[in-house]
């Protein structure tokens, strides 16, 4: 049985915890959507290790960790965290440890500037999203556009390089001006050997690489980023990212969809829930709908430590959201849930969870609203769930919070996390 594991909220559930603690069983860890937006930390005898781009199964010696071409790659990125793992003695070889799919599509400088300009132009209205800048919506655009550069490519003759190049420049001349797109083209050309050298030993064709894989019977373990709430179809648009983050997209950006039907979906949660960048934010404790509620969330980001690992940006923090939640496990295709962060709650007192969503006009929306606008209005309601001691399942209050949300969503809590080290964790 192989596993899909995703964010079941916004962003930094501890997706790369689980990884990590699963990746002890694993052969194979493939990220297959987003990019170095992500930021997954990993805690392993009081060390901490914050993963961007390569899977987070690498600390376990045996895997081999893949990047399918559902991701796009800043290769810089790459090289940096590679470097990082290579002096922690992570692993001495890349290629033992790392393969990347040829189909890939690359972030290039000028796909990071445009993100900075856009949200910098877009900075004080609707239209800022409050990306992490890392050129993530425009490399995916690019992509769609039919003007991306993928990682083979970058092994073509230069001249056919080139026009690539000037084909892709040539879209977003608008931006810039002359002298600054010769000088973001020089800098890209300026790197490429670099990069060449990077990628040659580590590229795959991805389909027939898993099928072999499968023929082997190897486990795999396929790493989503995001979360379901920021996916570009069902998360809450236009505030969300630009790729899938639901189960089926592993299929895709891993290129062998059939070794994914052989998969459980484990969606990952945590207790409470958080948001990084713009966006509606249905209970957000801001102090709108709970007395109190604005110092009980500056309690969690300080015991939880919740500053985004990528951007360093404060977190936003809310009570647990079931309605959200049921419906990314809906649309996410989520077969079981692990719930982290418990802990970061115990001995804080009674807690909220969010059971319906009203209208202003008090009554119930039936679906989970689909325009951000309406969700920006929406007054949750709230049942009050009994503090606890101990975030673990045999604390008796705990494990009725447990049950609540697998009564709400319908779906097991297989796995809870009670700390941020990888033996943290306990299977239910
Ligand atoms: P990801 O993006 O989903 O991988 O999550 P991040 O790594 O961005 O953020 C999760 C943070 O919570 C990290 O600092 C983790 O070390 C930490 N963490 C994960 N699980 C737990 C847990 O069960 N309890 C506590 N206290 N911290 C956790
Ligand atoms: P991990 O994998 C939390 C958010 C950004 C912004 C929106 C779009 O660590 O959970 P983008 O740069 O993707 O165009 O930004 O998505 N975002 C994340 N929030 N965790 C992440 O990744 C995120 N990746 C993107 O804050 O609101
Ligand atoms: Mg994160």
């Amino acid at each position: 049985m192989n596993t899909i594991l995703l964010g079941a909220q916004w962003g930094d559930e501890g997706k790369g915890k689980v990884v990590d603690h699963l990746s002890e069983k694993a052969d194979y860890v493939i990220r297959f959507q987003g990019g170095n937006n992500a930021g997954h930390s990993l805690w392993v005898n009081g060390k901490k290790t914050v993963l961007h781009l390569i899977p987070s199964g690498i600390l376990h010696p045996q895997t081999l960790c893949l990047i399918g071409e559902g991701v796009v790659l800043d290769p810089n990125v790459l090289i940096e965290e590679i470097n990082k793992l290579k002096e922690a003695n992570v692993f001495k070889n890349t290629h033992d440890r790392i393969r990347v799919s040829e189909r890939t599509h690359v972030i290039l400088p000028l796909h990071r500037a445009v993100d900075v300009a856009r949200e910098t132009s877009a900075k004080g209205t609707k239209a800022h999203i409050g990306t992490t800048g890392r050129g993530i919506g425009p490399a995916y655009e690019t992509k769609a556009l039919r003007r991306g550069i993928r990682v083979i490519d970058l092994f073509d003759e230069t001249k056919v390089f080139e026009e690539k190049l000037d084909f892709l420049f040539n879209e977003y001349r608008h931006h810039f001006t002359a002298v600054q797109i010769a000088e973001i083209k020089q800098q890209t050309l300026n790197e490429v050997e670099v990069w060449k050298k990077l990628f040659e030993p580590l590229l795959v064709d991805m389909t027939s690489f898993l099928k072999k894989a499968m023929n082997e019977g190897k486990k795999c373990l396929f790493e989503g980023a995001q979360g379901v709430m920021l996916d570009m179809d069902h998360g809450t648009y236009p505030y969300v990212t630009s790729s899938y983050t639901t189960a089926p997209s592993a299929g895709i950006g891993a290129g062998f969809p059939k070794l994914t039907q052989k998969s459980r979906v484990l969606g990952i949660a945590k207790a409470y829930v958080t948001r990084v960048g713009s966006g509606p934010f249905v209970t957000e404790m801001l102090g709108k709908h709970v007395p109190g509620e604005e110092v009980l969330c500056e309690n969690i980001r300080k015991i939880g430590q919740e500053f985004g690992a990528t951007t360093g940006r404060p977190r936003r923090i809310g009570w647990q959201d079931l309605v959200a939640l049921k419906y990314a496990v809906d649309v996410g295709g989520i077969d079981e849930l692990a719930i982290m962060k418990g802990d970061v709650l115990a001995g804080l007192g009674d807690f909220k969870i969010c059971t319906s969503y009203r209208k202003p006009d008090g009554t119930e929306w039936a679906t989970f609203p689909s325009r951000a606008d309406d969700l920006a209005k929406v007054i949750p309601h709230y049942e009050a769930v009994p503090a606890f001691k101990k975030a673990t399942p045999d604390d008796p209050n705990y494990d009725a919070y447990l049950k609540r949300i697998e009564a709400f969503v319908g779906v097991p809590v297989k796995y809870v996390g009670f700390g941020p080290e990888r033996e943290q964790m306990a299977l239910r």
